[in-house]
């Protein structure tokens, strides 16, 4: 008989048990280690692969093509007057201006009542700034610009002072709404109220002049003094200097990019593309308790197909990369308030890391003399975008082209204008499929904007199909585009 007592297995001891339980845990543990570091692994790898590569979106540009300036072929810019051009006298009539919008719409409007004080033959009073638009700014003339640099500067074309002569602060002026767009004649017939006035004052400085068929001389004085005369004041001037200093301090090259995708902008062209529903419902009551936005019903998905949206933080950073532009290149945000923070932007930083804010160049003690203005962080931003190596605007609007003009005065600097009716169709072939970020995108892309990087070329005239005055407002603005007034090739006029 087998003893079946013998080879029944002995029960386990409880210290059997116990180092038993302990190799399977630690089994168990050590693969769970060795999984989540894989998974890590990959995740990275994942995360690399679309965006961080520098060969896998195109072939590389060269760093001319990405960063230089347009061939200019020898034009430059030229403000000096024609020998016609007579010394201002000193006139006894006086002009006062109320300039209204934000920074860059002041700055121009300036400029134009310098040439109509001029035509007009009237002394013109430093102006008013705007304290009541959307940008509630307390700033004056003088925090925002230099101001005997403005007067010393114009003292040939227009006699300016601080201040109406203390005998005249009281009498009657003629308070005018000048016409938009209007010619020299216009102005010339409106110093028949010189003969019952001595002081004018202009309610409204904003395009109150015609952008085209205006005396040679005009357009060099509108250039002189916005080029020249209206310089930034000495902190903003000095401190944006440094700005720029410290961007190429980072990586020597830098883009501006003008990202407008503030709140208000969405909300008064009425773009959600890309929204949540919540985000697109609060632009829309922010619309429609906007009294002096007009438009209130706006259909968002027409409103993109027409090319009159911003692009998202998303579309630029797809936008550049079709470019050529590398994840590493420097960009600098030339912006207000992102609307949806960090969580949107993220969608451009993802392709560009390297992305810096006022806030990343400045401590918050050297900013606070400037975040309580909004027309001096406004100028800030000016001068670091004319100043930089490329700018790209992501919509047009008066910053965008002041910034373009003045790029284009000093040397046609390069200026990327994205062409947004056209890269909306290019973005919606990739939402659904038709397309993907890589080398025919880019191609597409690049031949899109062969001709959108700031080279010379004479200002558009107005939309054909216009018809009377109407046509003066699609003309392209006198300030985006120089030339050929305030550009030119001969030598004579450099200046
Ligand atoms: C302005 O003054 C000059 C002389 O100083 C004169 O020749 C010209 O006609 C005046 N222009 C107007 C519009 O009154
Ligand atoms: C907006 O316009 C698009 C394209 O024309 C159209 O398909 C859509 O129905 C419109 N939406 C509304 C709410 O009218």
């Amino acid at each position: 008989m087998v003893q079946r007592g013998y080879h029944r297995p002995r029960p386990p001891s409880p210290h059997a048990i116990k180092l038993n339980l302990i190799l399977i845990f630690a089994f168990f543990f050590l693969v769970f280690i060795f999984y989540t570091r894989q998974w890590h692994l990959l995740d990275d790898q994942q995360k690399q692969q679309p965006f961080f590569d520098e060969h896998s979106q195109t072939d590389r540009m060269p760093d001319a093509e990405l960063w230089d300036a347009p061939p200019s072929y020898g034009l430059r810019s030229c403000v000096k007057p024609t020998s016609r051009y007579k010394a201002a006298a000193g006139w006894d009539h006086y002009m006062t201006v109320r300039s209204n919008g934000g920074l860059n719409q002041m700055r121009t409007g300036i400029a134009d009542m310098v040439a109509v004080a001029r035509i007009m033959n009237a002394t013109l009073v430093i102006p008013q700034l705007d304290k009541r638009s959307f940008w509630h700014d307390s700033s004056t003339f003088s925090d925002i610009f230099d101001e005997l640099h403005f007067i010393e500067t114009l003292q040939e074309d227009v006699k300016i002072v601080k201040e109406l002569p203390q005998e005249l602060a009281n009498v009657p002026r003629a308070r005018k709404h000048f016409t938009s767009w209007a010619s020299t004649s216009y102005y010339e017939d409106m110093t028949q109220l010189w003969k019952e006035y001595q002081v004018i004052h202009v309610a409204k400085s904003d395009s109150r002049l015609a952008n085209n068929d205006l005396p040679l001389d005009i357009q060099r004085l509108r250039c002189r003094a916005l080029y020249q005369a209206l310089r930034f004041s000495p902190p903003i001037e000095s401190f944006g200097k440094k700005l720029v200093e410290r961007l190429r301090a980072r990586g020597g090259k830098y883009i501006a990019l003008h990202l407008r995708y503030e709140k208000d902008m969405l909300s008064f062209t009425g773009c959600s593309y890309g929204l949540t529903d919540e985000e697109s419902e609060e632009l829309r009551v922010m619309r429609e308790n906007t009294n002096h936005w007009k438009v209130k019903k706006i259909n968002s998905t027409e409103q993109r197909l027409g090319g009159f949206c911003p692009l998202t933080p998303k579309e630029i950073g797809i936008f550049l990369r079709a470019l050529g532009y590398p994840p590493s290149s420097l960009i600098y945000i030339a912006a207000g308030e992102i609307y949806g923070g960090s969580t949107r932007l993220l969608e451009l930083t993802s392709r560009f890391p390297n992305i810096v804010f006022k806030e990343t160049l400045a401590t918050q003690e050297e900013l606070k003399a400037f975040t309580n203005h909004a027309s001096q962080t406004a100028a800030l931003d000016y001068v670091i975008s004319v100043e930089s190596d490329v700018f790209v605007p992501s919509y047009s609007g008066n910053m965008a082209r002041a910034v373009e003009g003045q790029r284009r005065f000093l040397g046609h600097r390069k200026t990327i204008t994205p062409d947004r009716k056209g890269l909306v169709e290019v973005f919606d072939m990739l939402e659904n499929g038709q397309q993907t970020e890589g080398s025919s995108l880019s191609h597409i892309i690049q031949t899109m904007h062969k001709n959108r990087k700031g080279a010379p070329r004479r200002r558009r005239g107005p939309l054909p199909e216009m018809k009377g005055r109407a046509r003066l407002r699609t003309e392209e603005s006198f300030y985006e585009n120089p030339y050929p007034e305030c550009i030119c090739a001969s030598k004579k006029h450099l200046g």
